[in-house]
């Protein structure tokens, strides 16, 4: 038995609900790192500490993203190799199929977006989840300061601007990738089809600029 999917529909069905996976975990986690412009630093501690508090559970999550992570890759590389593969040989230019398609600069790019962010989630975890252990008291209990190390990181100019252009590839992937998914699940209506579309641009809009504003916000005023 082979394994990861042979036929197309299950590699795309494979990467759509993967996605679908980690498009949650981003809009959970953004609703997080929002406790950063509370004003108090022990809300986003206490939240931190919190889920810390999960202990074995919380880390049998996290083996979960990553393999969601592995799998959402794996199989995009999957059908990814197979449209290259049936490519007429030497066709390398693009040409579009007409607005039906739905071929924009998002669906074009999704293998490079896919890059930049798999280079961003190696080099943000490895900063924040792994990053250095701060100690503080919050209620008389302690915790570690995840906020003071947020500061620190996004107090140099040169991360606020890496992490500002890196959410732009996110709203681009999650553009293409909010629509697409949706598609490859079954859910095409000739009705609702341009609603998602629209949905999916406006979705991604909104977390990108919501990702957007705590770097910069953290740099401004705290
Ligand atoms: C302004 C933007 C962001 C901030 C301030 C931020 C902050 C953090 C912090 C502080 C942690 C460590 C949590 C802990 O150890 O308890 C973390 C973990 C993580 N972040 Fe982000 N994050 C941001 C954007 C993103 C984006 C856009 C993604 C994905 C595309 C992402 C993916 C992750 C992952 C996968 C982890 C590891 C989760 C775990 O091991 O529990 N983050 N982030």
């Amino acid at each position: 038995m082979a394994l990861w999917p042979q036929s197309s529909v299950a590699k795309k069905f494979l990467n759509a609900i993967t996605g679908i996976g980690l498009f949650i975990f981003v809009v959970v986690h953004l609703f997080e790192n929002l406790l950063l412009l509370t004003g108090n630093p022990d809300d986003f501690n206490r939240w931190a500490h919190f889920l810390e508090s999960f202990g074995v559970v919380l880390r049998i999550i996290e083996i979960g993203l990553a393999a969601f992570f592995i799998a959402h890759i794996w199989s995009a590389l999957l059908v990814y190799w197979d449209k290259w593969k049936a490519r007429p040989h030497g066709y390398r230019v693009y040409r579009t199929a007409g607005w039906t398609s739905r071929q924009t600069l998002s669906s074009q790019t999704m293998i490079y977006t896919g890059i930049v962010l798999l280079a961003f989630v190696i080099w943000h975890v490895i900063t924040f989840r792994f990053g250095p252990y701060y100690p503080i008291m919050v209620d008389g209990v302690e915790m570690r300061d995840l906020h003071r190390l947020v500061v620190e990181v996004f107090n140099e100019p040169i991360n606020v601007v890496l992490y500002v252009a890196v959410m732009v590839f996110l709203g681009f992937h999650l553009r293409h990738g909010f629509w697409s998914a949706l598609q490859s699940l079954g859910a095409y209506h000739p009705r609702w089809t341009p609603v998602w579309y629209s949905g999916g641009v406006l979705v991604a809009a909104a977390l990108a600029a919501g990702f957007i504003v705590i770097p910069i916000w953290v740099y401004l005023y705290l």
